[in-house]
């Protein structure tokens, strides 16, 4: 088994890196190489491999060459390379994070401790293409696999407060700069205990519509703001992101022919690389609320029920509390006024891994046995 990875150096490509190296999955895989757009020649990171030296990502035959293709460059390169690689007659396994092939008949969207059932159907099948999902649907399924796995959802909504991560690592540059800058404006109010709050509100108000703030990638403030639309506007009053959370929860769970709706607003918020929704459910049965935590619960090995009460919540159920853990954390669960089938939820999650590395390294891992 050759493994080609291409994107390892970009942002999601380090996370997978990092957490490749904590899992020793190198160990697994007989023979990695590593490919670049950009340092044809150069030297490759030293995973114990045998190939020293960084390949061609764009060398259609060179990628032909492997059995199994991870790449974390982005839905450009994918766009660009896979048709043609798979017009030589390649037949390995392509291991995907972008969004391009997600909803292709012949790709799965890889989530294994929601969908591991769909995953080794398509394996038995001869499917070959293995899509990791939107985030904030890969994190809303491990929260709320508990109630999807087991039909229970009517339909559901979910607002979403969206990471600056979500968008680029540029994007994360800019919130801390928005902040910094911000603080950097009223500095010396700040300093002193006896300024007018009012007057330092008008100038980072003053500031925040200002062309001196920061904005070159986000287009409009993001840090002492938010922004109440994800990617591209499809024309119907959606966004592409919300559009994802319906069709992609539906594939996901293997249920496209008969789907659930979902469907939600989806807001870019002031956090690194952590999202998280307010989830409305409707539940096909009025169940307890302690029934309802069990199932959660029991899902897989990542999610963890916190308790309906103020300091867990804000203790436990936080961007800051959860960032670069694997932890799921789904709380502020109860009954809602409209009735006993209504239930709300809050979870969070680190969009980069669960929302993004950890479902293709896992993948990687089911492919090699
Ligand atoms: N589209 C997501 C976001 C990230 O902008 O937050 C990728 O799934």
């Amino acid at each position: 088994m050759k493994v080609g990875f291409v994107g390892w150096r970009g942002m999601v490509g380090s996370v997978l890196m990092q957490r490749m190296q904590e899992e020793q999955d190198f160990k697994h895989i007989p023979e990695s190489v590593f490919f670049t757009t950009s340092n044809v020649g150069g030297t490759a990171p030293d995973f114990g491999q045998t190939e020293k030296t960084l390949q061609d990502a764009n060398d259609i035959e060179a990628l032909a060459k492997m059995d199994i293709i991870v790449t974390c460059q982005g839905g450009d390169y994918t766009k660009a390379v896979f048709e043609p690689l798979r017009t030589t007659g390649w037949d390995g396994y392509w291991i995907d994070a972008a969004s391009s092939l997600r909803m292709k008949d012949d790709a799965i969207i890889i989530l294994d401790p929601v969908n591991r059932d769909v995953i080794d159907a398509g394996l038995q099948n001869g499917v070959k293409n293995y899509i990791g999902g939107n985030c904030t649907v890969s994190l809303m399924l491990m929260a709320l696999g508990g109630l999807f796995q087991n039909d229970l959802v009517e339909w559901a909504s979910s607002m979403t407060y969206q990471a600056a991560s979500g968008a680029g690592a540029k994007n994360m540059r800019e919130l801390i700069s928005g902040m910094g800058a911000i603080e950097n404006e009223v500095a010396a109010e700040l300093a002193d205990p006896a300024s007018a709050i009012l007057e330092i509100d008008r100038k980072v108000s003053d500031f925040l519509r200002s062309d001196a703030y920061p904005k070159d990638n986000f287009g409009v403030p993001l840090a002492g703001s938010l922004i109440p639309w994800i990617d591209a506007d499809l024309g119907n009053g959606q966004s592409k992101e919300e559009w994802k959370g319906g069709v992609e929860t539906n594939k996901i769970l293997g249920n496209s022919d008969n789907p659930t709706v979902i469907d939600g607003l989806c807001v870019r918020v002031g956090a690194m690389r952590c999202h998280s929704q307010a989830i409305t459910l409707k539940l096909k049965k009025d169940l307890p609320i302690e029934e309802i935590e069990a199932l959660l619960a029991s899902a897989n090995d990542w999610v963890k029920v916190v308790p309906n009460e103020k300091q867990a919540s804000i203790e436990e159920l936080t961007p800051a509390k959860v960032t670069g853990t694997l932890s799921v954390p789904v709380g502020r669960i109860r009954k809602m006024g409209m009735g006993g089938e209504y239930i709300s939820a809050f979870t969070v999650g680190d969009q980069l891994l669960w929302g993004a590395a950890e479902p293709l390294r896992r993948m990687l891992r089911i492919v090699l046995g």
